[in-house]
């Protein structure tokens, strides 16, 4: 069966082309996986459908899998983090893609159900648009499927409540949940790609804002750090008691929403939950507030409830949309329309952050080709893989660490041994 792509321009590709090597450059944990796939072809004779970010460092981890031996299909995992130049590009190299920036919810959807055609052997997921699918309306597409991964917190929170009930079709690898993903993507990675995409579209200066986090996971850590560090006062909003207690001693104020609201100039949202800024706390925002998501889906800010409170919306910069409110006529600036602001109004994660995420995907998808009796269940990243990651990086860094002794090693493994 012959797939045809749908993507914005294939005159693109040479720009593309471009973004890619440059991505490459800091990406040499995946360069080292892709040689051994391109020897071994661990992936020959498989499909992959893949719904992820369509990024430089997204057509670096498309190839890698090309070289293991994959046919690839690709749709993207959000309507504005597509990049048209990495679309053609990656067509011109024999990916079958399905995505046009800024598509409406719609084409995005069909291009969701398009990648499945294929009727593939592997899912890469990021957010679960794709298993959510096929375990529901597409359910016949699945019937190839040996196994999943899936990117991101939402993701995982999805994929353990279909496993809860009983439901998951096919053991799905939870890469968020590997130590080289989470704790160095979401917190390094989104820290700094979200201050920097609030500094790209506002131009504010950081220095002395009384910058709202709300969440303190992976992600919201990494936000306030980098916040603070351009000289922001931070508060961070949490339902945790023990993440909120973490906050206070890394010395932020921590206060409900309904406190912060008051207060902030600029909010990030970063929960993985819905409706963190609604109504009640557009209401008592000061003048020309600056609200913004990076959390995975659009959720976490309820725009409709701010649409329906506003007497109006202008655009007033490519990424910044204002909305003035119909009673007190003030202001509420709002970024990327509520999307992850760090991919709309910004380039994403660093390309040396993704290097790691993604030298899990790469392994997590050989270990499952290797491995076709795991349950179907959430599988954790394997430690000796995420460990592998690790020390790759460190390698490719040129840094080196020590090993344990025997004795160390021994003393470690036993219980005699005391003071
Ligand atoms: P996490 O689970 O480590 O942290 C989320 C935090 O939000 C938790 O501490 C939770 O208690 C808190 N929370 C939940 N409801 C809340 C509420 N009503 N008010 C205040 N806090 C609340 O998750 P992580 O890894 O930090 O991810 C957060 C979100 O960011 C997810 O949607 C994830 O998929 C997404 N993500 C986005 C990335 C990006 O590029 N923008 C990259 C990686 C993850």
């Amino acid at each position: 069966m012959v797939h045809k792509s749908d993507i914005a321009n294939i005159e693109l590709k040479g720009e593309g082309q471009l973004l890619y090597e440059w991505a490459n450059r800091n990406m040499q944990v995946l360069a080292r996986v892709g040689q051994r796939f391109g020897k071994e072809k661990p992936l020959a004779g498989l499909r992959i459908a893949a719904c992820m970010h369509i990024t430089a460092e997204t057509a670096n981890l498309m190839a890698v899998l090309k070289a293991g031996g994959a046919e690839l299909f690709l749709c993207a995992s959000n309507p504005l983090s597509t990049k048209d130049a990495i679309t053609a590009f990656l067509v011109n190299e024999g990916v079958t893609v399905y995505a046009i920036h800024g598509e409406d919810r719609d084409t995005y959807f069909r291009h969701c159900q398009q990648v499945l055609d294929g009727e593939p052997h592997i899912i890469i997921d990021d957010g679960g648009d794709l298993t959510r699918l096929l375990h529901a309306e597409l359910a016949a597409k699945g019937k190839n499927v040996i196994g999943g991964l899936e990117e991101t917190t939402t993701g995982v929170i999805r994929i353990r409540a279909l496993e809860r009930e009983g439901k998951l079709k096919y053991p799905i690898v939870a890469i968020n949940d590997a130590k080289t993903k989470h704790m160095f993507d979401n917190r390094y990675g989104t820290g700094q790609s979200t201050v920097d995409a609030i500094m790209r579209s506002t131009n504010i200066l950081m220095a002395g804002q009384k910058v709202v986090v709300a969440g303190f996971g992976m992600c919201g850590r990494g936000v306030a750090m980098r916040a603070r560090g351009l000289g922001a006062d931070v508060i961070v909003t949490e339902v945790d008691p023990v993440r909120a207690l973490e906050a206070v001693m890394e010395s932020y104020r921590v206060m409900p929403m309904a406190d912060a609201a008051k207060i902030g100039d600029v909010f990030v949202t970063v929960t993985g939950n819905k409706h963190i800024i609604r109504g009640e706390h557009f209401e008592v925002m000061k003048d020309g507030v600056i609200l913004c998501n990076s959390g995975h889906f659009d959720v976490e800010i309820d725009l409709q409830q701010l649409a329906k409170m506003s007497s109006g919306k202008v655009r007033l910069r490519s990424d910044i949309e204002e909305y003035t409110l119909s009673a007190s006529k003030r202001r509420v600036v709002v970024l990327g329309e509520g999307r992850l602001v760090n991919l709309v109004a910004a380039e994403g994660h660093p390309a040396s952050v993704m290097d790691m995420s993604f030298a899990n995907q790469a392994l997590a998808c050989e270990y499952l080709v290797k491995n076709r009796d795991v349950p179907k269940k959430v599988i954790d990243m394997p430690a000796k893989l995420d460990n592998e990651v690790a020390a790759l990086k460190l390698a490719a860094m040129g840094m080196s660490f020590d090993q344990l002794t025997e004795a160390q090693a021994k003393y470690l493994n036993s219980w005699e041994e005391g003071t």
